[in-house]
């Protein structure tokens, strides 16, 4: 969508160039430089609201909420997963890891400050740089799609795992909620634009133009990054191939994010300050009420496909005496 800032401040524009052909480079690039602001821009906080929300979505896909002894983090960014998985209690010790340094050193920063008990590596997920057989839990947000090659991600965590160890991807977008999610973005982003542009009366609702270059110009290496999207089915067959057992891929949000994709577009396009707390609490509030009716509703006759985030569990074969 074009709502992202510009790549960040200290890459050269070869560096930018070349990351139009390198998709982990242009991960590298585009994650630093959101590092500082990635909490901000996505709503991320580290208190009841987030904890439940996290805690809900790993219960949704696990099944069981812990508690894990020791889990490991691919693509943590700022650690929104893991460090609300282990404030619910759902994991006891922790090491985060990320391709982008940037998100690391913060998500790190973030836990120091939360009192947690956690370690950081920089680390691509098709190579993860811990030995066999250390975690219990291996869990990613939001990364699966960012990942080149998915299958072999999924041999290292099966490597990494304990036997019986297991794995929660969530967060990740479905082929088909990826569309419609992406139109619904990009009408709104042309819609918003245009019209407090065209309307003298909202000309203070339109985000300086240098600045909507720069989204501009970041959506175009956002489309470098966001690689895949999936079919719940073809994930559960991905993990299979990797060696993982009892298997299951699990959607969720419908209305919820025809709902949340235009109105994170909206307060993309428009300046910060005239979005109070009263918008913040009806995005919120409205988004949890559409995710309940998508739940409690719509998941019952409706096929899994058609839901926008696809989360996947696994675990790596129990070791036989
Ligand atoms: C969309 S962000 C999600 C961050 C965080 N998990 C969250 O939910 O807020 C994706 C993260 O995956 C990281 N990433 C991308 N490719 C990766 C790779 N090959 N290995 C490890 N991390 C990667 C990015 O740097 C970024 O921090």
């Amino acid at each position: 969508m074009a709502t992202d800032p510009a790549p960040h401040p200290h890459a050269s524009a070869e560096e930018v160039e070349a990351a139009y052909k390198d998709p982990k480079l242009a991960n590298v690039l585009y994650h630093d430089w959101e590092a500082g602001t990635y909490d901000e821009k996505w709503s991320i906080s580290y208190d009841d609201r987030c904890i439940t929300y996290a805690v809900d979505r790993f219960k949704a896909v696990a099944g069981d909420t812990g508690p894990y002894e020791h889990a490991l983090e691919l693509g943590c960014g700022t650690g929104f997963f893991l460090l609300n998985l282990m404030q619910g209690d759902v994991i006891k010790k922790g090491s985060v890891t990320d391709l982008s340094p940037g998100m690391v050193e913060v998500a790190l920063r973030n836990a120091q400050h939360l009192g947690l008990d956690v370690d950081g590596r920089v680390a691509d997920a098709e190579r993860i740089p811990y030995d066999d057989n250390t975690f219990d839990l291996v869990v990613g947000h939001a990364v699966l799609h960012h990942i080149p090659d998915v299958e072999a991600a999924m041999r290292e965590v099966q490597r990494v795992l304990k036997p019986g160890g297991k794995f929660v991807f969530a967060g990740d977008p479905t082929n088909i909620g990826n569309f419609y999610a992406r139109k619904l973005g990009q009408a709104t982003w042309w819609l918003t634009t245009n019209v407090t542009k065209a309307i003298p009366a909202l000309n203070d609702w339109r985000r300086p133009q240098e600045e909507l270059d720069e989204s501009s110009r970041a959506a175009a290496l956002e489309a470098v990054v966001d690689l895949h999207t999936f079919d719940p089915g073809d994930l559960e067959k991905t993990a299979r191939r990797a060696g993982a057992v009892e298997v299951r891929a699990v959607t969720d949000e419908l209305t919820a994010a025809l709902f949340g994709w235009p109105v994170r577009t909206f307060e993309a396009a428009v300046p910060r300050e005239k979005l109070g707390f009263s918008w913040a609490m009806f995005a919120y509030r409205t988004w949890q009420n559409l995710s309940w009716v998508d739940q409690n509703v719509f998941a019952k006759v409706l096929p899994r496909e058609v839901f926008y985030n696809v989360s996947v569990t696994g675990k790596k074969p129990a070791k036989r005496d």
